[in-house]
């Protein structure tokens, strides 16, 4: 694998002209430089090379591309060759990219903190199993609260002995480092056992491997607390580890939910009972991570809260970035005092199974309801109660969904439906640029550690987590989602030669090519450029057109669009530079035809009828203009799209004399497209006149 450094100086070190100068005869004209197109047979010159954007493109065949297009084109070379092509052209030195004497010192101290906590569960392992105290109250405690001895062998319970420091010893003498042992938070810094009489949870990370333990008091001591954790170590990030996870990822994937409890006993009874999609927080907050980790197998969460109501708000308020997250919440609220654990012995599973189905509820409802019934007659509590519940809705990145919910509580909150829209709008454009402030002062700080931190001190890369990279092949088998989705991308060359009439050659646009190749022009052109203050034409694009995307024609530009949006939640920049760089051939020779070509209007009704409003011929200078009208007259087209769509749905309804609740609700959505179309349509200024 070349490194992506190297990579980068290849890219930065071509010039175009050079690159094509060996194969072709450039002639300069103006700012360009001009030839005869080595693709296709020509007899006056089209071929043209920009040095300013470093690209090619012909004017007659429609090809066009950044140096290492032309290479891979020229002389049939996949993309490393064509990579090693220029560097040696440019007399760059190809790094591969290879652990070096730092990632390996780091890999080492990975794999011993590792083999230490092994080492100390399977001590804890064969103290509680095989000692005589071990048997006689920690074993009898677990037997006690009804956990089966495959549980406890299968989840790796355990006992730490009641001396200073037994275990520290041992391991010592067995060949631990005691550095290490301290490292794992196993040892104290003064030599004694971290854990000591306690029985042991033992914490393993999403590929199984001992990362940590809770430990868990056995005498009934008011000083000490309940658990005992390890503490964040190299290989145990709190808030990157959900309890179980490993135990549970099989059934979250195959029943497509998670189900989150807070407690380590919560977790053992309901996987013992049968219920084995289960993790648990570990009584802290939830944290990004944990959430992205549950993302990975399911988008659907079910939140199971101890029966402390008072707890449960806290809970609530921190519970917005899981919608942050896009996943599905519902909550179930436990009857008083109960956990899911003591619930669990009980009722029994069925029972328990039939309560959580029963009384999860929908988050953001949920959390309507609760606060509603708190501000009753109070209306600054209501008022407060509003801002928070639009505060959790504007994190709600689907706008579809968005607008489920604030139909919902308007109903709910007994507000006008607009007021809820403009209030989430608002917010949403303030969290905006609350983030970009964010990042500019992290930027800034991260610049100042650059220049005040020895180099040897900070890390290249973050350390790696605990989850990601090392899962062994066969254990990622069998899990679906973490492959590819279905929509083809990089498309393959059938599936992409048939609609994309991308250029002169073929002039059959399909469906709404034009309009979606537009966007796709402004991203790639204008993405950097404001919009209004403090948001990006591309942040702008993006918020609006995500609504429409599902109705793109083209897979290649949908796919283009999307890739967007991830970036644009990545927060990486959306450049010309990127796309013109883009290791999908397909992307940067589209970049390269996008910014040479002059503006082209289609001749459709529609740009007629705007036509008055656009002052063309440079378009690099209306590109604000020219963003409106491509934002609105696409999400215009789609929705007249979904519009018919919905009308084939009526007419086949009514003629079948189907369910009158689907009628219902087919109509509405009508009313509802109706109204966005009439919105629009009176933003360009043509009424609603356009069918
Ligand atoms: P709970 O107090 O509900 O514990 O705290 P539990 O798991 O139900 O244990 P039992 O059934 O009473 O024995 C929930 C979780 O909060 C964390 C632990 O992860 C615990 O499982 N916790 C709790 C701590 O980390 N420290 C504490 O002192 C208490
Ligand atoms: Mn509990």
């Amino acid at each position: 694998m070349i490194k992506q450094s190297t990579i980068t100086e290849i890219f930065e070190s071509s010039k175009i002209e050079d690159v094509v100068g060996d194969f072709v005869n450039l002639k300069k004209r103006g700012v360009n430089l001009l030839g005869l197109c080595p693709f296709h047979g020509e007899k006056t010159p089209s071929f043209t090379v920009s040095p300013a954007k470093n690209i090619y493109k012909c004017f007659g065949c429609g090809v066009g591309g950044n140096p290492v297009n032309f290479i891979m084109e020229h002389e049939g070379l996949t993309y490393p060759e064509a990579l090693r092509y220029l560097a040696k052209k440019y007399n760059i030195a190809i790094e591969e990219s290879e652990t070096t004497d730092e990632q390996r010192q780091e890999k080492q101290l990975y794999d011993s903190l590792y083999l230490v906590n092994d080492f100390a569960q399977k001590y804890y392992e064969q103290q509680l199993f095989e000692t005589e105290r071990g048997k006689k109250i920690a074993l009898s405690y677990f037997k006690e609260r009804g956990f089966r001895e495959e549980t406890i062998r299968k989840f790796g319970l355990g006992y730490a002995p009641e001396k200073g420091n037994t275990f520290t010893l041992y391991a010592v003498n067995k060949g631990y480092k005691q550095d290490t042992l301290q490292k794992a938070g196993l040892t104290t810094s003064r030599g004694r056992d971290f854990f000591r009489d306690r029985v042991q949870f033992t914490i393993h990370n999403l590929t199984g491997k001992v990362v940590g333990f809770g430990g868990r008091i056995l005498v009934k001591n008011v000083k000490a607390p309940k658990y005992l954790n390890t503490p964040e170590s190299e290989i145990y990030n709190k808030s990157k580890i959900l309890y179980g996870a490993y135990f549970a990822k099989r059934a979250i994937r195959s029943q497509d939910e998670c189900i989150m409890v807070e407690g380590y006993t919560d977790v053992l009874s309901l996987h013992q009972s049968g219920i084995e999609n289960v993790v648990a927080s570990s009584g802290t907050s939830l944290t990004v991570d944990q959430i992205r980790l549950v993302k990975r197998y399911t988008p659907n969460i079910k939140i199971i809260y101890d029966g402390d109501p008072a707890g449960v708000k806290a809970a609530l308020r921190g519970l917005d970035l899981v919608l942050e997250q896009d996943m599905n919440v519902r909550v179930v609220l436990l009857p008083q005092g109960e956990d899911p654990d003591s619930y669990l012995q009980k009722v029994g599973a069925t029972a328990f199974r039939e309560f959580i189905d029963k009384n999860a509820s929908d988050f953001i409802l949920f959390k309507t309801n609760l606060l509603l019934d708190e501000a009753k007659g109070d209306p600054i509590k209501k008022a407060n109660l509003i801002k928070d519940i639009v505060g959790s809705i504007a994190k709600i990145p689907d706008p579809l969904k968005r607008s489920v919910y604030i139909r919902e509580c308007a109903n709910r909150l007994e507000i006008g439906e607009d007021v809820l829209v403009q209030t989430t709008n608002k917010l949403k454009m303030e969290h905006i640029r609350k983030q970009q402030k964010q990042e500019e002062r992290d930027r800034r700080q991260a610049q100042r550690n650059r220049t005040t931190t020895p180099p040897d001190e900070s890390w290249p890369d973050a350390p790696p987590s605990d989850f990601p990279s090392e899962i062994p092949p066969d254990l990622e088998h069998g899990f679906p989602s973490d492959e590819p989705d279905d929509s083809s991308f990089p498309p393959t060359r059938e599936t992409r030669s048939a609609p994309p009439a991308v250029d002169a050659s073929s002039k059959v646009i399909v469906g709404d090519e034009f309009q979606e190749k537009d966007i796709v022009r402004l991203l790639m052109s204008f993405g950097e450029e404001e919009m209004e203050e403090g948001i990006s034409v591309a942040q702008y694009i993006l918020i609006n057109v995500e609504e429409v995307l599902e109705a793109f024609d083209h897979s290649f530009y949908k796919k283009i669009v999307q890739d967007c949006l991830e970036m644009l939640k990545a927060k990486t920049p959306i450049t010309q530079k990127h796309f013109l760089q883009s290791p999908d051939q397909e992307v940067s020779k589209l970049a390269a035809t996008l910014l040479t070509t002059p503006y082209e209007y289609s001749k459709n009704w529609e740009e007629k009828l705007m036509n008055p409003l656009q002052t063309q011929p440079m378009p690099e200078k209306n590109y604000k203009k020219d963003t409106v009208i491509a934002v609105n007259r696409i999400k215009l087209r789609k929705v007249n799209k979904l519009l018919n769509e919905n009308q084939s749905k009526i007419k086949a309804l009514q003629e079948q004399g189907g369910d009158a609740m689907d009628m219902i609700k087919q109509i509405k959505v009508q009313q509802k497209l109706l109204q966005i179309r009439e919105e629009i349509a009176n933003l360009l200024g043509t009424r609603g006149a356009i069918k």
